[in-house]
Formats: C-alpha cells, structure tokens, sequence
C-alpha cells in the first residue's frame, strides 16, 4: 500500500483513475497508460478490497467488466455476458491456478488447452442458419456496440459457415486483431497524410473496428481469430474446449494455428516458454498464452468469480510497454549527417532491460505524437527493436512542460542543420567536418557486415577521432602499433590484435567495400548489385547517374547518389589511399551461371534457417531478384511460416510456391 492514505481513500482514488483509464481505453480507444501499468492499479484494488470487504461498492471497476459503450454505434446487449479473464504474471500463480483446479477435480493432471492471448479486441459474432447476422464488441461485458458493418469487411470473418450441420443460432467469439505488417504500414500512410500515429496494433486494431465508415476499416487490414463459443441454440457442445475449437474450424471459422492440449502445470509452463520464445518473431503481437480446462464438465464444476471463469487463466509476459518520464531530448547526429532526436528517460524497466535512452524519429513524429519535455510517456521496446517513444500520458502532463524544436546547429561541429522540402529528416552538412559524422562512418566502415575490423568498436574509434589519429577510414590502415599502444586504457596485447584485425580486413569483397564506403541510399543489396553489374571499381567510379540506372533496382534517387559520392575528389581520393593500402578482394563472380540468375522471387512468412533479408542477399548473390510484390511476371514465392497475403496472390496468378526446404536447396 502506498504512503499515501488510509485504504478507503486509496481505493476511492484509485477508483477513480481506473474509471478514468476504462473510459480512454473502452470508450475513448485511446489509452493513455501501459497495460501493464493499468494491471498494477487494478491488483492494487483488488488486493485493498481483499483485506478489507467492507470498502467494496458495487460500481467499483473489479465489480465489472469494462467501460460504457459509445453512442454512435446500436447497442447489442450480449446473451452470455462476455467475460474477461484472470491474470497470472508468474509461474507460482500458474501453480496455485493448476493445483487449486486438480484438487477440486481429484486428478493428478488435468488437460488444458493452449493458446497465444492475441493483443487485440474481443468481439461476437452471430450466425444464424450459417448466415453471419451480427458482429458486436465487448462493451462493459454486457452491452456492446454493433459493428456488424465493420467486421465484414474483415476477410478472415467467415461470411457464411461452410458444412451443413451449423446450429440455427450460433454465437462464435474471438480477437480482432492488426498483424505488424498491416500496422507499420498504417502508420506510415498516416505519417504520410500528417495523421496521428497509433502507439500499437490494438490500438489501431480498436480504431479500425470503431469507424462509422465500413469502408475505412476496411483498408485497414484486420483479421481475426476464434477462441470459443458464446451462446448457441439446437446444438449440444463437444466433451471439450478443443473439440468445440475443431467444430468451429470444420465449419469455417478461424482458429489459432497454435492452439494446443496440454497436461498438467508442466504441460501449461513448457508453452509458454516455446511461445514466449517465439514472440518476437509471430507476424502479430500476443501479450501472454491462454489456458483452458479442457473438459466442458470440470469447465462446469468449476464456475465463475465475479468476472472471470476460475476454469481459465492468462499468463502474461513481461510487458513491451511501460511508462516513465521525459527527462530532456538531445539530438544524435548519424554518420549520415541525420539528426536524430533521442529521449532521455528516467530509467524504467521494460521488454526485459533498464531503458534509459529511447528514439524519437524525428520533428515530425515528436509533433504527431505531441511529447514534450516533463511528460510522462509511454516507452515501447519489443523484440530487438531500438527503444521509442509511443506515446503521452496526456492527463499527467505537468505545467510547463516544454515543446522541442530541432537545433539549427549541429551539437558537434557547429555546422547548420538543414531539412529539404518535404523530407521527414534534417541533416547536419558538415559532413566529414562533423566528428560525429567521421565517428559514424567509421564505425560504419569497420562493422560486421561491412570491412568486419575487429576490436575496432566504438569507444576506440571516439578514441582514435578525438586524438586525430583518424581522420577518414583510410588513416586506420596508417595506424602504428606504437600509436596504438600509447592510447589511454589500451594494452600491447589489444594493440597487436587490432593491427592483426586491421590486417585481417583488407582481404575483403568489392560488394562488401562498396558497401563500407557508406554511399547514401546504398545497403549490402544495391552494393552487391552494383558489383554484380560494374564487376570492378573503376568503371563504377566513372559510372555516370544514366549508366548506374541499368542496375536492376537502382532508381534515379540512388544513382545519385552514388555518383555525386564518386564526384567528389576526397572520397576519391580516400578510396585510391585504401587501395594502395592493400585492400583487395577477388574477382566478382558472375551471376549468371547460377540456375536461378535472373529468375524474380518473392518471400513471405517466417523463415526458420534466415531472416527474409539473409535470404534475399542470397538468392541477389545467385543473380536472381527480389520483389516485394508477386506478379504474373514472378517466377517464385518462398513462404515461410503464417506467410501473408503474397501466398494466397501466387496460388491465384499460379506462380510456383517453394517451402523453406526447396529454397536450401537452391542455395546450395
Ligand atoms: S478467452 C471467459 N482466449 O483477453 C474467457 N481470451 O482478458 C473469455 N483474449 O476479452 C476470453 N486471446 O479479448 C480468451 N485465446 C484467448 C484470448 C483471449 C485474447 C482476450 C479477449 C478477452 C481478454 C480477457
């Protein structure tokens, strides 16, 4: 319990927050605090009207369900009310629920089913005579809104139910739900059109389904997945949860592809652990797995609390989302010259490591988002991704919390910051002025992918600028052991082994040096393909922008800027001192022998062996393209697993689908 008050205030405040929270979540679809942070009041209240009985009043939020529907849409009032599900956010309280469940079954191991809790918004669905009738959202549980209009724009809502054998009436009940794709993509049509951002795929997932205009929801790409029945007439249920779940498949409806039986509490924490592994890597975003007493009669036996069914259980993941405060914004200048925007957080814990930096993108994003210094923000870090701002807690803004604009000159060399027409990001124009950019470049330079120097990191490159031993990434080949050894904190044994790793280096690729070199708008494919169509570096270099066009995916944008690089008599200059450096690779290996040269592939799915972008430099290597959408003119479509609508695409245009396995193959 907080320092605050007595229990009876602290529970009437934190009724009012969560009240609060319910309307910008349920009415509002706008939350404006992590879940996991609405979790943690909604325990604290539960907890407080635990000890103390007396203090619970029937509007209390652990007494309902959720928030009032809105006016715009019909209301539907559910005939089973649509519950939510109780919590566990540890393997202890997935115990007390398995052992509380097999005492009162008398049985060793009881059978549950299993399945990802997808981050979206729950919805009903009616049938009758196998006609969908009505499509309905939660509400407060007991009354929702009708959004029948919406939801059948949703393609993976079955119109009609396939079989003969439907019941008269049946209610299915399931999520709706954005993919990652479906949302990025939104985002970027809403930055492009200067709209609001969504924080998250249920956020706009909620946003999509609550238009008034069918039409808009429609281009927003929802889909959908069953978890259960809600109601049903003239139709006596399976024996069990998974078998409902099978009826449900036969006749059309869509089920979670990773639903599961299991036994036992082991049986329970091992999916959750294969699950939770795989997270980051699911086309959609799942906040926990769902388990289920499988058998309808224990279901029975066992009953409800309050609101949530004592037969059921989320077990959450650590959450993605967490909120904290702003505590200032600098700018980080790229070796681009882009700069960045870089929020400075009171550190907070979340996605599984102390955060304390998070990206803001650039002005445009800040703008969008309206953050500003002192406010209490919302920090994403899902997966890999670099941490970012998603959003602002807007009703804890304090007084005087200050908007930011862009420097007009750069925090490192003084040089003015410019952002041209129309482009979402500013650059410093010092170029190789700029110590941060020449830091950059190096860093560049030296990575894996690129010259792969090793020992050469950040902290020695910073090193190595600030004394001005490097200039450019020609003067790292100058380097002495001598020099090297003088440096602060570096010992003879690291000195030898980053000459050796210098040395190492020059035996390289011509894609992976022209890659290096840090062209603007040139990554390891546009490299590949300039070597792959150049062969070597001379008639690159004198390539004009009408030559360089003739490479397969190099527009206009790009070959500008590869030529204005190779213009410029210090990058030439630079790159002859690397060369007489003894820099060297082989001859570039012509494509076209290989059987797949020139054939167009498209990927799609998740790949187990690769990432798509490993296996597109791959197949690039082997001469073959890659597009992002299929045509009549692709040859192949790999699909990968839970691939997207590009596989449904290829079966149509009959384009020739491969598995993983045949894409090995080919590699080979
Ligand atoms: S079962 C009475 N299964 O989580 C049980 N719910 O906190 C009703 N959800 O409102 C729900 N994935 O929107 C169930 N596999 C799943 C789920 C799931 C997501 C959502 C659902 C529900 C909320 C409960």
């Amino acid at each position: 319990m907080s320092k605050h008050s007595t229990p009876k205030d602290r529970a009437a405040k934190l009724r009012d927050e969560i009240n609060y929270h319910n309307y910008r979540y349920y009415v509002l679809d706008d939350p404006e605090i992590p879940d996991a942070e609405y979790d943690r009041l909604m325990r604290e209240l539960q907890e407080i009207e635990q000890a103390h009985s007396e203090l619970i009043t029937p509007d209390s939020p652990t007494q309902r369900v959720g928030g009032a529907p809105l006016e715009e849409f019909a209301k539907v009032r559910h005939r089973v009310p649509m519950l939510s599900l109780n919590n566990a956010f540890s393997d202890e309280e997935v115990d007390d629920f398995v052992r509380r469940i097999q005492e009162r079954m008398n049985s060793e191991e009881c059978e549950f089913t299993a399945e990802p809790k997808m981050d979206g918004l729950a919805i009903s669905l009616v049938y009758e005579k196998g006609l969908l009738v009505q499509g309905s959202t939660r509400g407060d549980g007991t009354t929702g809104e009708d959004v029948t209009q919406n939801v059948r724009t949703i393609p993976s809502i079955a119109l009609r139910l396939i079989d003969q054998d439907y019941p008269p009436r049946l209610e299915v009940r399931g999520e709706v739900y954005m993919t990652r794709a479906a949302f990025a993509a939104l985002n970027r049509r809403q930055a492009e059109n200067d709209e609001k951002l969504f924080a998250n795929p249920r956020n706009a997932a909620a946003g999509a389904l609550r238009q008034l205009d069918p039409r808009i929801t429609a281009q927003r790409n929802l889909e959908f997945v069953s978890y259960g029945i809600g109601h049903v007439e003239g139709w006596d249920l399976p024996a069990t949860q998974s078998a409902t779940l099978e009826q449900l498949k036969k006749w059309g409806v869509r089920i979670s592809s990773e639903l599961e039986v299991v036994r036992g509490e082991k049986g329970c924490l091992d999916y959750y652990a294969r699950m939770q592994a795989r997270r980051d890597g699911l086309p959609f975003e799942i906040d926990g797995v769902v388990y289920k007493l499988n058998a309808l009669e224990q279901q029975q036996a066992m009953g409800f609390v309050a609101k949530a069914p004592r037969w059921a259980l989320a077990h959450k993941f650590p959450a993605q989302e967490e909120s904290t405060r702003l505590l200032g914004i600098d700018v980080q200048v790229g070796r681009t010259g882009a700069i960045t925007p870089v929020a400075r957080l009171e550190p907070v814990f979340v996605g599984g490591v102390t955060v304390t930096n998070a990206t803001l993108h650039n002005q445009d994003e800040i703008d969008r988002k309206d953050v500003r210094v002192g406010d209490t923000v919302i920090v994403r870090r899902a997966g890999d991704v670099i941490p970012e701002v998603a959003g602002v807690v807007l009703s804890r803004r304090p007084q005087g919390a200050k908007k930011f604009h862009m420097p007009t000159h750069c925090p490192v060399c003084g040089s003015n910051i410019v952002r041209e027409e129309g482009e979402a990001i500013a650059y410093c124009t010092g170029g190789l002025v700029c110590a941060a950019q020449r830091k950059g470049a190096i860093a560049h330079f030296a990575s894996r992918r690129a010259m792969d120097i090793e020992g050469l990191g950040h902290k020695l490159i910073d090193q190595l600028v600030d004394t001005e031993l490097v200039h450019n990434v020609s003067d790292i080949y100058a380097l002495t052991m001598k020099q090297l050894a003088d440096l602060e904190r570096m010992g003879e044994k690291s000195a030898q082994n980053l000459v050796d790793g210098i040395e190492a280096s020059k035996a390289t690729t011509l894609p992976r040096f022209l890659y290096a070199l840090g062209i603007r708008n040139v990554g390891e494919a546009t490299a590949l393909g300039l070597a792959q169509h150049f062969g070597d570096l001379k008639p690159l270099i004198h390539a004009d922008a009408e030559a360089l066009q003739q490479v397969p995916d190099i527009g206009p944008v790009v070959a500008q800027s590869i030529a204005s690089f190779f213009s410029e008599a210090h990058n030439r200059k630079v790159i002859e001192k690397l060369v007489s450096a003894g820099i060297h690779w082989p001859e570039v290996e012509r494509p076209a022998e290989s059987a797949i040269a020139g054939k167009t592939f498209v990927i799609t799915g998740t790949l187990d062996a690769m990432s798509r972008d490993e296996a597109k430099v791959k197949l690039q290597q082997r001469g073959a393209k890659v597009s992002g959408s299929v045509s009549k003119k692709t040859d192949y479509v790999i699909v990968g697993a839970d691939p997207g609508s590009k596989a449904d695409k290829a079966r149509e245009l009959g384009v020739e689908i491969l598995d993983e396995a045949a894409l090995l193959k080919l590699l080979a």
